[in-house]
């Protein structure tokens, strides 16, 4: 592997990021094109439905493309989906050699792109900068290997780990700034998740804010066993403009569920344990519904079923640099708790950032670091 292939297939990487939260439950993916040394065409996937990254990039291409390279992230598909093969393309347009980053694990693909480039007489590479496309494409490789939902834990906390004051009150606790990344991580996870004990509490929106740019609102998923979550509440009274979604158990009575229904909420049954929705279930649900990911907002009881169940993927921990003290002030994570240190739940620090006044880790369940 030379050093322009790692220049080349970064910029192709970098241009794929673009696609972040359009694209879901699809790839990002990126490609550019390059003849005698020079980039002659770039694209990536923009939109889910709309042409591949390798489309894109000969469409833009501002030379005849006979005999270039094009530096793919992902192997070209070769199947009809909702676009005609990319591998076609590739091969109309004469180019002469493609590196790839990754094979593509869809078994509709599985190296049969590539073999079908070769066979056409393309000279094909693959395997270039796979650390960094495999972490790009956490949730899709996730979700095209197992069927479930990528799930990211949030929590924001201060320094003595509470999330609300023991009255209850909780705004704000972290600052603009890490507000402001929650918003954009809404934007990029096709699902919030929230417990009823949280809309009873806050009464939230769970809605994207963002507002100088166009944006994909992710679907709202209240897990609420019994149907309780009040008609007034303001993410009910949205549910015509937002998709929302409340998992329910067996013991949610109709009449309730039907009310819900004529306010536009979509009604899920799990199966239950204990009484609550069983989080495999609604996973499994989930992913099979076409949602590949999912930002996991509390509170402290679900987010503890989510991670002692073991699954959850990632945790973002937003903390401010205050203390509030009191006995029965919320953590971001009770339920029952563990018993031992033995049985905690490892994690593993991937990053640490400082977002305005707060500080940003984000980590890996450990074991689950691909
Ligand atoms: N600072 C932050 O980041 C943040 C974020 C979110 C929330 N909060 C705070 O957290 C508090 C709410 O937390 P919470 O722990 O009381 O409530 P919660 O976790 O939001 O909701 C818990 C409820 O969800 C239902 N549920 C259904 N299936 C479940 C399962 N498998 N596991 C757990 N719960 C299940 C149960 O009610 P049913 O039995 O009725 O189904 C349960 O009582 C509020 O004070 C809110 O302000 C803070």
């Amino acid at each position: 592997m030379g050093k322009e292939d790692l220049i080349y297939m970064r910029r192709a990487i970098e241009l794929a990021d673009r696609g972040c939260g359009f694209v879901n439950p699809n790839p990002l993916v990126g490609a550019v094109i390059v003849k005698n040394g020079k980039v002659i065409g770039e694209g990536w996937h923009e939109r889910f439905g709309q042409w591949h990254a390798e489309r894109n990039a000969l469409h833009a291409a501002e030379e005849d493309t006979t005999g270039a390279t094009m530096y793919v992230t992902l192997e070209p598909c070769c199947h009809y989906g909702k676009t005609p093969p990319c591998t076609e393309a590739i091969i109309e347009h004469k180019i002469a050699k493609v590196v790839v980053g990754i094979a593509d694990p869809n078994p509709l693909v599985a190296g049969k792109g590539m073999a079908l480039l070769r066979e056409a007489g393309i000279e094909v590479v693959c395997g270039v900068e796979e650390e960094r496309i495999r972490e790009q494409n956490r949730i899709f490789l996730k979700y095209i290997e197992t069927g479930m939902p990528w799930v990211v834990l949030k929590t924001a906390s201060t320094l003595d780990g509470k999330i609300a004051t023991y009255t209850g009150d909780s705004k704000w606790i972290t600052g603009e700034e890490s507000r402001a990344k929650v918003q954009e991580m809404r934007a990029c996870l096709m699902a919030v998740v929230v417990g009823i004990g949280t809309v009873l509490a806050d009464d939230p929106m769970l809605n994207c804010r963002i507002v100088d740019r166009e944006v994909r609102q992710p679907v709202r998923i209240i897990v609420d066993s019994n149907a309780r979550v009040p008609l007034s509440s303001k993410i009910v009274r949205t549910a015509t403009v937002y998709r929302t979604v409340v998992a329910h158990t067996r013991f949610a009575k109709e009449e309730r569920l039907r009310q819900l229904r004529a306010c536009g909420v979509e009604t899920l049954l799990c199966d239950e344990e204990k009484g609550l929705v069983r989080i495999g279930d609604l996973c499994r649900k989930l992913g099979k519904s076409g949602i590949d990911s999912v930002l996991l907002e509390g509170g402290g009881s679900l987010n503890f079923s989510f991670l002692d169940e073991g699954f959850v993927d990632e945790v973002y921990a937003f903390i401010a640099p205050k203390m509030i003290g009191g006995m029965n002030a919320k953590t971001g994570v009770e339920g029952e708790g563990v018993p031992k240190m033995a049985d905690a739940i490892d994690l593993k620090i991937t990053d640490v950032q400082h977002v305005g006044q707060d500080v940003l880790f984000k980590l890996r369940i450990n074991g689950k670091i691909r």
